[in-house]
């Protein structure tokens, strides 16, 4: 579904729109998480997201999430960003709306991780995990 923002900005989650090789250039140039992701497993994770969202400007791929489904009602949400140039202009918030609220798992259980965005995700109702909540880091 598509939703027209103003000034030439529209949220779309039509996997076939996804510009690939912007998400990957992003990814590996201008990312905290993803540097060392090469542009087939970009390819790959995004072909098998559940659900992706582009932010587009004049038809241009300037922003990105996707969710990945880990069970039935648990989703994990990823790689959002929104270029440099439109940054500040609530578009983020716009893109993780368009994610979270207005896609048909609004009421499942999500979970992300953050080094720094936790108040834009707190507007959605992500909180801190419980004690339930175990992960094991990288090696
Ligand atoms: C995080 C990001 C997607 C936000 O996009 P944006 O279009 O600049 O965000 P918005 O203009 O919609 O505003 C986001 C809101 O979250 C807040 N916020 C919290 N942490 C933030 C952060 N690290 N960066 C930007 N905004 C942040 C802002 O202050 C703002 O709240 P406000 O309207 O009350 O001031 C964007 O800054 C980005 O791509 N950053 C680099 C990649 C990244 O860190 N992604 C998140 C990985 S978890």
């Amino acid at each position: 579904m598509k939703r027209d923002l103003g000034d030439g900005f529209e949220v779309d989650d039509d996997p076939s729109r996804i510009d690939v090789d912007a998400v990957h250039r992003f990814l590996a140039n201008e990312s905290y998480w993803a540097r060392d992701r090469d542009l087939e497993t970009v390819r790959k994770i995004v072909g098998e997201a559940v659900r992706v969202v582009g932010m587009y400007h004049d038809g241009e791929l300037v922003g990105f999430c996707r969710a990945a489904r880990c069970a039935p009602k648990l989703f994990y949400l990823a790689d959002v960003y929104v270029v440099d140039a439109y940054r500040g202009r609530g578009l983020g918030v716009e893109l993780v709306r368009e994610m979270i609220d207005n896609g048909p798992h609004a009421d499942a259980k999500w979970f992300l991780h953050t080094e720094d965005a936790h108040s834009l995700y707190e507007r959605f109702g992500f909180e801190k995990p419980d004690y339930k909540l175990m992960e094991r880091p990288r090696r």
